[in-house]
């Protein structure tokens, strides 16, 4: 998705725009531009293809100024052309701005403004703010942009500037996220945090049609209607380290390494000498979840997880789905949105659908300040550090991870779990960091695996309960980062319809971490290996003798509490979609139209 970076100080800012878009590389774009106030003109450069083609572009025809805006786009209106990509300018090249997000009524205002003689140069959606603010603006661009904001419908973040107010960078955002870095003596904007921390740790987020006018020294915010809003800013505990390849080949790699760090990280924050702490407060009859993508899947496992340990009723639900569906009320039900960027909109929509039913709300995420942070009273926070590949790993793992804690303190607090039972599970889980550490070194055999299987047409990924919920996540990962197109099957269902795909050697991984299924489970593998197919089943190893003399191969991970396997089975699952996304020459890091962070509807 669409990347924002400006900044405003004393020093240079050309290479700034540039290292910034260069970290937020990881959202996927397809084209990238800057636009610097050079003198008392604002000047643009701007092209399709990758930061590396934009940098070319602005040594050979450098831009110098101290104020300045970068973007990098993911096209959503018209195709990924030098004409179409960010920044874009009014008829007079007097203001330059990027956006994110998408504005819906933009075929009305292009009619509009093109009767009143605006002359359109590209496709898209962005230029129609260009030309609206130019339209607007009477010498005061903080007018202009919120005369601006009653025009336009859908979302945005936008960062302008304009050659009549050389001093002044305007930003502004309706349901797409825009941070200001907070510098001595400069100031920074990003859509994401990791584009300006090398720069400041001391950040502003800004709220929904708030609009902050950036100076040297400093910045003022004002709500919709021009009263001045005083932020509390928000210090950024990790470094631009973390948000480094640090010596691995991909992204994707090092946060996968990361897990056990991240395991113990969060294990950390939510318990001390007193054993778990509290984790929501109070008790709920029922607790669903809703959540897109690879966090959905992490709130099936936490679904299954308050059944068996709460013993309430709980559901995982995809958020575009619930935010158009017919609610009851339920005011002694709660909902969690779980989110790794906090920014998914979808997520955001389903909160407040939830919210508006009289459900009590809540967040778990990775990103302190975010918009769902910030929208509910209470987060919880996985402490994952950065995920820059687009491929989520730790951040699913830690959700997950919180989850399991969560299910726990409300079993302990209903009476459904012993404090017993809580101990037990503590304590394996403080050993668990140590065997997540066993598995990850074991890479060999799934690398050999993917060599010799990157050509396959189709693969199966079945399992029961919960392990179809990890059936689930192990599909998506491997089709988002290699592309091989795969299946995740409730093993039971396989027979009514889908196991007319099985061909001879067609792959079927078979997940088990639950003794009362294995025999279940087994029993539909062998089904398709009856077909054809390739079998392979993942478990702990006390499964490993039985599984042997079904399963053609059989990947193991250590025994631990059936709890915590789901966390260890998901590292060979991860690994199997990394390895093969290398074996088949793809861009791990930035899969083909994929974005990180899902700002649109
Ligand atoms: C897959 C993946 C996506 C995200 C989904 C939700 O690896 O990362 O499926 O899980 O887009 O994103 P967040 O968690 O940021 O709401």
């Amino acid at each position: 998705m669409c990347g924002i970076v400006g900044y405003i100080g004393n020093r240079e800012c050309q290479e700034i725009l540039l290292d910034g878009l260069r970290r937020l590389e990881y959202r996927g774009y397809d084209s990238a531009g800057i636009a610097v106030m050079q003198g008392e003109r604002v000047q643009v450069r701007k092209c399709a293809g990758r930061i590396a083609q934009l940098e070319g572009l602005a040594r050979r025809n450098p831009l110098s100024g101290k104020m300045g805006i970068g973007h990098t786009r993911w096209a959503t209106h018209g195709e990924p052309t030098d004409l179409n990509a960010h920044p874009h300018q009014d008829v007079k090249g007097n203001i330059a701005l990027v956006h994110n997000g998408i504005i819906e009524n933009h075929g009305m205002l292009r009619n509009y403004l093109e009767k009143q003689g605006c002359r359109f140069v590209s496709q898209t959606d962005t230029e129609v703010i260009a030309h609206l603010i130019h339209s607007l603006y009477k010498g005061d661009m903080l007018q202009a942009i919120r005369e601006a904001m009653g025009f336009l419908e859908g979302s945005y973040a936008l960062a302008v500037i304009c050659e009549s107010e050389p001093d002044s960078l305007y930003c502004v955002r309706l349901g797409s996220p825009l941070v200001v870095g907070m510098g001595a003596g400069e100031m920074f904007l990003a859509s994401d945090i990791p584009a300006i921390l090398p720069h400041t740790r001391d950040m502003l987020f800004l709220e929904d049609k708030e609009i902050a006018v950036l100076r040297r020294d400093g910045v003022r915010v004002y709500d919709a209607v021009g009263a001045i809003r005083h932020p509390s800013p928000y210090h950024i505990s990790w470094d631009a380290a973390a948000a480094e390849k640090g010596g691995y080949a991909h992204f994707m790699l090092k946060e996968m390494m990361e897990q056990p760090q991240a395991v113990q990280g969060t294990l950390s924050a939510y318990t001390g000498k007193e054993g778990l702490r509290e984790m929501l407060p109070g008790k709920v009859e029922r607790l669903d979840f809703i959540a897109c993508g690879t966090a959905y899947h992490a709130g099936r496992v936490g679904a299954y997880y308050l059944r068996q340990l709460a013993g309430i009723e709980s559901a995982a639900h995809i958020a575009s789905e619930y935010r158009y569906c017919r609610l009851f009320p339920q005011t002694d039900a709660g909902v969690l949105a779980i989110s790794q960027s906090g920014e998914t909109a979808d997520t955001l929509a389903a909160l407040q659908k939830a919210r508006a039913m009289g459900m009590q709300t809540a967040a778990l995420t990775n990103t302190v300040g975010s918009t769902l942070d910030r929208s509910v009273k209470t987060t919880l926070l996985t402490y994952a550090g950065p995920e820059i590949a687009v491929a989520s790993t730790k951040a699913y793992i830690t959700q997950v991870e919180t989850l399991l804690l969560l299910a726990m303190d409300q079993g302990r607090k209903n009476g459904a779990l012993s404090g017993e039972r809580l101990g037990d599970i503590l304590n394996q889980l403080g050993r668990l960091p140590e065997k997540m550490e066993e598995v990850l070194k074991k890479q060999t055999p799934i690398q050999h695996y993917c060599d010799g299987h990157m050509n396959e047409k189709l693969m199966f990924f079945i399992g029961r309960g919960v392990d179809y919920a990890l059936a689930m996540e192990a599909a998506l990962k491997l089709k988002e980062v290699s592309y091989l197109p795969c299946e995740a099957y409730a093993a039971g269902e396989l027979k009514h319809g889908a196991i007319a795909l099985i061909e001879q050697g067609t792959p079927v991984f078979a997940i088990c971490t639950q003794e009362e299924l294995l025999e279940k489970t087994l029993s539909n593998l062998r089904e398709t290996k009856a077909r054809g197919a390739e079998t392979v089943c993942i478990c702990p190893e006390t499964m490993e003798k039985r599984a042997r003399q079904e399963a053609d191969l059989v990947w193991t991970v250590p025994d631990s509490d059936p709890l915590l396997l789901p966390l260890l089975i998901m590292l060979p699952m991860q690994l199997l979609a990394y390895h093969m996304a290398v074996a088949k020459g793809r861009d791990v890091d930035k899969p083909r139209n994929l974005a990180k962070s899902v700002t649109v509807e």
